[in-house]
């Protein structure tokens, strides 16, 4: 028998931890705690009608294809679908342009593998998508982040760290950035930041990584051009862009797909061929008859107006139940499903996170977020998935739990 089992592991395996998160959610079982923690859609918006049906058709037409290996880029019909949905957007595609993933987590993971050894760096937000984080950690680049602002990336921020790199002989792999309603933060990228962060990229050479999954779920204002289409009117070839269906459609089908330029692509499908070979075709089906059958438009409209809904409630208790003087202060995003939230210095919300579960309220800890230098005075809150009742409730039970916490800073 093996004994010591972690010696034989790999180097970049060997400190990998994995989703630090998911720890956290095992905690989360009690019916009773209201979870702000995950970042689900809520099944309230789920085409349940239109997914049995659809199955239903998809299973009657196609039963042995379905049953079958497939095409490792993407079903025909999902990526014909997949073209129109961008074209409406100002993306233009071909199938070349395209390969069909098996959700953004995925899709993250095929891009760390392309472009990072160990060592290498990448420049992210402060904080980005911990999942972002954990997909390229299996990589072990070094994670180079800057402060994001109100209006998005602080692009100056990452042209002075680029600078830096340069004079040690080093160049960031990519930028990864969220610009519609980031995660954790729900802050959205202004124009001219997508402009600048291009420029940035045209200057030094460095791919952007654009993620996108909640580019749809705006509540307020105008839709901000995505950083694909603004390169692709300068002649393209700077984005990749990161798609899944989890948000918009659902996450249990596990689809989703890349865009970027078509020699980028080809490179992306070796590696699935290695890794999951094909995404299966029932589920990506069943995403060609959301995009082509399922009323997309009217769709997003009804997700709009529901968690616009939410999102006023959550804001409104959160003002009556903080007050000022409290210290603690929040994002208003403009769409997306979550919102962060800074407490004063004296509280580590990973350690408040426990208190949290004995008044029945979780959220995640804002450390996680972070690929160095964590602000562990910080939490990401999601409001798409509780009831407006529960979301009430909760902002009420944060709130006499930071209090407490306040009171009694030691406990
Ligand atoms: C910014 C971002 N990228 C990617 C993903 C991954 O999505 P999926 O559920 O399709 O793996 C998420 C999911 O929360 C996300 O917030």
């Amino acid at each position: 028998m093996i004994q010591n089992w972690e010696s034989r592991f790999s180097e970049n395996i060997k400190v990998y931890g994995g989703y630090s998160i998911g720890k956290l959610f095992d905690l989360l079982k009690d019916p009773e705690i209201i979870s702000l923690a995950g970042g689900l859609p809520s099944p309230d918006m789920f085409l349940k009608h239109e997914m049995r049906l659809a199955s239903g058709q998809i299973l009657e037409n196609n039963l042995e294809k379905v049953m079958q290996y497939t095409a490792i880029k993407g079903e025909k019909a999902l990526l014909d679908a997949i073209v129109e949905f961008l074209a409406k957007d100002n993306i233009r595609v071909t199938h070349e342009n395209i390969i069909v993933t098996s959700s953004g987590q995925h899709g993250l993971d095929l891009v760390g593998r392309l472009f990072l050894d160990p060592g290498d760096t990448v420049l992210i937000d402060r904080p980005t998508f911990a999942g972002a984080i954990v997909a390229f950690q299996m990589q072990r680049p070094e994670f180079v982040g800057v402060d994001i602002e109100k209006d998005g990336s602080n692009v100056e921020g990452f042209r002075t760290k680029i600078e830096a790199l340069e004079k040690d002989g080093r160049k960031p792999k990519f930028i990864y950035v969220v610009p519609d309603f980031q995660n954790p933060t729900g802050i959205t990228m202004s124009l001219k930041k997508r402009i600048a962060l291009l420029d940035l990229s045209r200057e030094y050479g460095i791919p952007i990584l654009e993620d996108s999954p909640y580019r749809d779920f705006r509540y307020y204002g105008e839709t901000i051009p995505s950083i694909y289409s603004l390169d692709q009117e300068r002649g393209g070839g700077h984005v990749i862009g990161l798609y899944t269906f989890s948000k918009l459609f659902c996450p249990g089908l596990r689809v989703g797909f890349n865009i970027a330029p078509a020699d980028v692509i080809k490179k992306i499908t070796n590696i699935k061929e290695g890794n999951v070979l094909n995404t299966p075709k029932y589920n990506q089906d069943m995403c060609a008859a959301f995009l082509t059958e399922m009323k997309v438009e009217n769709h997003i409209e009804k997700c709009r107006n529901y968690y616009r809904e939410k999102l006023e409630v959550f804001l409104k208790t959160m003002e009556e139940c903080f007050p000022e003087e409290m210290g603690v202060t929040w994002t208003r995003p403009e769409g997306g499903l979550f919102l962060w939230v800074t407490v004063p210095e004296e509280i580590n919300t990973h350690e408040l996170f426990y208190d949290a579960i004995k008044y029945k309220v979780a959220f995640v800890p804002g450390d996680v977020f972070f690929g160095e230098n964590p602000k562990v005075n910080t939490m990401r809150i999601n409001f798409s998935f509780s009831s407006k009742e529960q979301l009430t409730e909760a902002a009420k039970r944060l709130a006499s739990c930071i209090r407490n916490r306040l009171k009694s800073p030691s406990e």
